[in-house]
């Protein structure tokens, strides 16, 4: 079986359109949703991530506020700026872009955000909310996720989630919000990690296949079933001196051999990708309506 492409590109530009109508309706009402971010130090990918957040917010009509930060900054000073925009009215998402230097306690700046701008879903009091199904916000790759299986028609009650990688962004979120008992999740959830002897023996098991481990092309055919959905979460930097960057993008997953075996697949990049800004903007204006 050839698999059909989860192209998350046209998922997420058809939910940013249809966001666009709710930012409109919003300004109506006398509120712009707004979005600041803060970017510590000059790490490429954050900067490229950073830049995409403020093009998307520009797009839809949703103000944004991008905060340069010296790699040098201490704690206090990031914490001072947080605390500027936890206080502003006008400031509806606060977006801290990791990963941050070393010398900054990550969990000491998440937590310092107030949840209810917590656009990102890091909030311990998010995490909380989203393990026991009550409103706050979901964090947006996971969420993003749930969007592409539900806008692809793929059927998740009932169904063997098989989630390899444990991280706090992404899998053990992801397993959270598909055990939710509700449509659009429902699911019999696996998370599998770097500890299991063999991880092939429960991918095989896996309906549908969710991987965010960090390694290029890990998860290899044979270790999936005829028909897998598989949503691949991994952006690696291959080295590659055929490109013109020196490098080539590839998923946690060996898409050639595994869209033979696959029914769905995400390719990378183009996948989940796009929709992590999507559910960000979408948590940004759903801050900003609840603050009418
Ligand atoms: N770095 C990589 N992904 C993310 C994300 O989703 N949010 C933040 N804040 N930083 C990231």
């Amino acid at each position: 079986m050839a698999a059909t492409i989860i192209d998350g590109k046209a998922i997420a530009q058809q939910m940013q359109n249809e966001m666009k109508a709710e930012v409109e309706e919003l300004v109506k009402k006398g509120v712009t949703p707004r979005l600041d971010v803060i970017l510590v130090g000059e790490d490429p990918a954050s900067q490229v991530y950073v830049r995409n957040k403020g093009r998307a917010c520009d797009r839809l009509g949703v103000a944004s506020g991008t905060h340069r930060v010296p790699e040098s900054a201490s704690e206090e000073e990031i914490l001072r700026l947080i605390e500027e925009f936890n206080k502003d009215p006008k400031v509806h998402g606060i977006l801290v872009q990791l990963p941050l230097p070393d010398h900054v306690n990550e969990g000491a700046v998440l937590n310092f955000i107030n949840p209810d701008k917590d656009v990102d879903g890091f909030h311990p009091v998010n995490v909380g909310r989203m393990v026991v199904n009550e409103p706050g916000f979901l964090p947006c790759t996971p969420h993003g996720i749930q969007m592409l299986l539900i806008r692809s028609g793929i059927e998740t009650k009932g169904k063997h989630v098989v989630i390899v990688g444990r991280s706090n962004i992404v899998g053990k979120p992801v397993a959270n919000i598909l055990l939710q008992k509700k449509d659009g999740a429902n699911a019999v959830v696996t998370v599998v990690h770097t500890a299991a002897p063999d991880m092939s023996v429960f991918t095989r098991q896996a309906d549908i296949l969710v991987v965010a481990v960090g390694r290029s092309e890990m998860i290899t055919a044979d270790m999936v079933k005829e028909g897998v959905v598989v949503i691949d979460v991994g952006i690696n930097r291959v080295e590659d001196s055929s490109k013109e960057k020196g490098y080539r993008l590839t998923g946690d997953v060996d898409f050639a051999g595994v869209s033979e075996k696959a029914s769905y697949i995400t390719p990378v990049p183009g996948g989940v990708g796009p929709m992590t800004i999507t559910m960000l903007l979408h948590n940004t204006i759903e801050a900003a309506r609840r603050t009418i």
